[in-house]
C-alpha cells in the first residue's frame, strides 16, 4: 500500500468531473486501498479519488468512532433524497477550514463495492453528509462552493498563504 498526495483547494485539478469506472479490476482495488490508507493517515472520514489526482468515480469513507469500518463506493449515485440538515463540514483538501453546509438528511445510494458488486444503502446523519460531500468532489465541487464568495475568498487567501509558507521551508 502507499500513501497518496492530497490536492489542496484552490488547485484547479479539484474542478475536474470524474469519469465512471468501467470495471473494478486489481488496479481500481489497489487505488481504493491506497486511498483508505491516505484517509486514515490524514485523520479524515472520507476521500474522493479526484482529491488524490485520479479523476475516476471512486470514494472511500469511514465515519465510525473506532475507525475500523471502511466503505468503498465505485460509481456512487444518489437515487433518493429526503429532508435537510445543516452540519459543520471540513475537507482534507481544505485543511483547517470548517463551515456549515445544508444537505439532504436521508439519502439512498447505489454503487459498486470493492469486488465490483452492486449494492444500495440508506444513509442518514454523518454518513449521509459524508457521502454527499464526497460525491460533490466527483463532480468537481468543493464544500466552500456553498459559502458566500467573500467567505470563499478569505479561505482561498489563507490557504494560498499556508501553501506558500510550506514551499518556502
Ligand atoms: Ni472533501
Amino acid at each position: 500500500m502507499s500513501k497518496l498526495t492530497i490536492l489542496e483547494f484552490p488547485d484547479s485539478r479539484l474542478r475536474r468531473v470524474a469519469e465512471p469506472v468501467t470495471a473494478v479490476t486489481e488496479i481500481e482495488q489497489q487505488l481504493a486501498r491506497d486511498m483508505l490508507e491516505t484517509m486514515y493517515a490524514a485523520r479524515g472520514i472520507g476521500l474522493a479519488a479526484i482529491q488524490v489526482n485520479r479523476p475516476v468515480r471512486l470514494l472511500v469513507l469511514d465515519v465510525s468512532d473506532t475507525r475500523d469500518q471502511p466503505m468503498v463506493f465505485f460509481n456512487p449515485e444518489i437515487v433518493d433524497r429526503r429532508g435537510s440538515q445543516t452540519c459543520e463540514e471540513g475537507c482534507l483538501s481544505v485543511p483547517g477550514e470548517y463551515a456549515q453546509v445544508t444537505r439532504a438528511e436521508e439519502i439512498r445510494v447505489r454503487a459498486l463495492d470493492l469486488d465490483g458488486e452492486p449494492f444500495e444503502i440508506e444513509a442518514d446523519g454523518l454518513l449521509a453528509v459524508c457521502i454527499q460531500h464526497e460525491i460533490d468532489h466527483l463532480d468537481g465541487k468543493v464544500f466552500v462552493d456553498y459559502l458566500s464568495p467573500l467567505k470563499r475568498r478569505v479561505i482561498e487567501k489563507r490557504l494560498k498563504k499556508q501553501q506558500k509558507l510550506r514551499e518556502a521551508v
